[in-house]
């Protein structure tokens, strides 16, 4: 989604503006800006990648101070014109915004009032011209962004550079800001990654907070105006850039890291002799764990998928009742937040705003929220002050996959550690912690001998739409390769607890249709089995994920085997041939696997 990148300091900022919306890239966006202080308010651009805003750069913007964004477009066509930043009309001001000004109509009209033409038709622009306003009437550059942020509702991460100060303001509300400490020289961002090759220094700005930037120095004040005391943190050196190397796209990238990915989740994690797992970062005894009455998961996309998985397995392992929940629904829906419960937000980026909103919903009924977390030091992590890092190590390709596996991983550990407490006998802890530790192995066996995977590709590249059935814990999976053959190709999926097939979903089967079915080998097979022949006899094509050697294979018009294991463990491997299909179906419709159409990596808007 939106990104922002600025630099203060000795060096030319254009090109370290564009090196970093670069590195903002994989986020997803359709146009990319950039405005540096150059003598003037030099303002560039474009619509595209920004590869085609670096071709319209003249050689003559020389100045060293340069705020730039890529828009992801909420309000407003994807146009030239609605590109940020967005400038004053007498040109002094300029702005870079992420995040949704739900006022912004109200404010418009307030500005045309005052005879002020807006060049474009988004809920940004308005703010550019209130803080020149107040600028104008004598108000300094900070003053004159606290005064408009105080009129605006919604979110923000903003910057702002006046031509005649050299400074940067940035202020956040909902939207993430990063501010990067180098030598004698200043970076923001709203992403760490974008900071990563110039400095380990950051500072997070919190919600409500204001930032004034120098070559070098920060001050940070609340909105009040109140001073902050700011805590520099350092960035992990794992989070830096991560490189494609022999790899065609970060994608299938990170579907071979799974391995390793996994490794690094579960290292340390685990206690053979007690037969248990143990995620620290939840800081909670077993007497604690004991006492907790349910447990809610509340995440969005992939998230929610493994949210689903994670749920079974905490039912089914503790006995303890557990619901997982959409995000966006979640705090719309009033809901009644029990302050004994557990309650756990999964997100890969950390700064889902869905889910950051069931957060501070939580919070606010006096909630206990833990997070499952990917990127460390993201909004979510930090809000929820406690959880458990997936350690994935960084997605680039909008499509999760690795995240995926590890989310599953880590919601696995914690179903263990909290079974342990309970019902779960160590003799099945032993079981599990030991099935749990072969996954790497396996995954890795299996992503060396993929199995047919172009001949359930050939199959399914035409088809009007493709079901997806599975059932048990492999329902939740069976919405995962759905939504990443959505994602990535365009086809319509939908994905259905097998059961629940002949239900509805059946009157869409006609000769030829594609049915992807995830069946690993546990007690629901007799039954999954009677969906498959439900689906041939309408004459549907049976693209079946099972494990090898079960003879079920043959019922199938392709059949993907993966390495056998407990079945409750089953989705970190019954997934890997979904994302494998879901990949190579993209790539023969020539589509780009990276970076799907209108979709955003990290989704930071409501
Ligand atoms: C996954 O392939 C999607 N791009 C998307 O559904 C994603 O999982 C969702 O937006 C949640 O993101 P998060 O994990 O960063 O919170």
């Amino acid at each position: 989604m939106c990104g922002i990148f600025g630099y203060i300091g000795p060096s030319a900022a254009a090109p370290l503006l564009i090196s970093g919306l670069r590195r903002l890239e994989y986020r997803g966006y359709d146009s990319a800006g950039i405005a540096v202080i150059n003598g003037d308010l030099d303002i560039y651009k474009k619509v595209g990648m920004v590869k085609e805003l670096e071709n319209i750069l003249p050689a003559t913007v020389k100045g060293n101070i340069g705020i730039a964004h890529t828009r992801w477009a909420t309000h407003g066509g994807v146009t030239d014109a609605n590109s940020h930043p967005h400038a004053s009309e007498d040109g002094k001001v300029a702005l870079v915004h992420n995040g949704i000004i739900e006022n912004a109509n109200a404010l418009r009209n307030q500005l045309r009032k005052r005879g002020i033409v807006l060049k474009s038709e988004t809920d940004s622009e308005v703010l550019v011209h209130m803080i020149n306003l107040e600028y104008q009437s004598g108000a300094a550059p900070l003053t004159a962004v606290r005064r408009t942020l105080r009129r605006a509702r919604g979110t923000w991460g903003i910057c702002v550079i006046f031509l005649e100060h050299e400074k940067i303001i940035c202020a956040r509300n909902g939207s993430p800001l990063v501010i990067g400490i180098g030598e004698k020289e200043t970076f923001i961002a709203s992403d760490p990654h974008a900071l990563t090759s110039h400095t380990q220094k950051v500072i997070y700005l919190e919600d409500g907070e204001l930032a004034v930037l120098t070559a070098g120095d920060v001050k940070t004040s609340r909105n009040s105006g109140k001073i902050v005391d700011p805590t520099i943190h350092i960035l992990d050196d794992d989070w830096g850039e991560s490189e494609l190397g022999d790899y065609p796209h970060y994608m299938i990238k990170e579907i071979h890291e799974q391995p390793d990915a996994l490794r690094q989740c579960i290292t340390g994690r685990i206690n053979l002799s007690d037969g248990t797992g143990r995620l620290g970062g939840l800081r909670l005894s077993p007497k604690k764990l004991q006492a907790i009455p349910h447990v809610r998961l509340i995440a969005c996309g992939t998230a929610l998928n493994a949210a689903l998985v994670g749920r079974l397995l905490i039912e089914k392992l503790a006995r303890v009742p557990s619901l997982a929940h959409v995000a966006s629904e979640f705090r719309y829906n009033d809901p009644v937040i029990d302050a004994k419960g557990l309650y756990f937000v999964v997100s890969q980026s950390g700064e889902t705003a869905d889910t950051l909103s069931a957060v501070k919903e939580i919070q606010t009924k006096g909630g206990t929220v833990m997070g499952v977390i990917n990127v460390v030091g993201s909004s979510i992590a930090r809000q929820c002050g406690a959880g458990a890092y997936i350690h994935s190590g960084p997605e680039q390709a909008v499509a999760s996959t690795k995240a995926f596996t590890n989310m599953v991983a880590a919601l696995t550990l914690f179903a263990i550690q909290i079974g342990r407490s309970r019902t779960l006998s160590r003799q099945n802890g032993r079981a599990l912690v030991k099935g749990l530790r072969e996954i790497p192995e396996q995954m890795g066996k299996y992503l060396s001998n993929q199995g047919p995977i172009m001949e359930a590709v050939e199959i399914i590249k035409e088809a009007k739409s493709v079901l997806f059935l599975g059932r048990g814990i492999s329902s939740p999976v069976a919405r995962e390769g759905a939504l990443k053959l959505m994602e990535l190709a365009y086809i319509p999926c939908l994905a259905y607890p097998s059961g629940e097939m002949k239900h509805g979903p059946i009157a869409l089967l006609e000769e030829g249709s594609p049915v992807v079915v995830i069946c690993p080998n546990d007690e629901l097979k007799p039954k999954v089995l009677s969906a498959i022949h439900e689906c041939k006899a309408r004459g549907a094509k049976i693209i079946l994920i099972c494990e090898e050697g079960d003879e079920i294979a043959a019922e199938a018009d392709v059949s993907i085997c993966v390495p056998n294991t407990d079945p409750l463990l089953s989705p970190m491997l019954t997934v890997l041939p979904l994302q494998l299909i879901a990949y190579h179906t993209a790539l023969e419709l020539g589509l780009n696997v990276d970076r799907p159409r209108n979709l955003a990596k990290s989704v930071t808007v409501e």
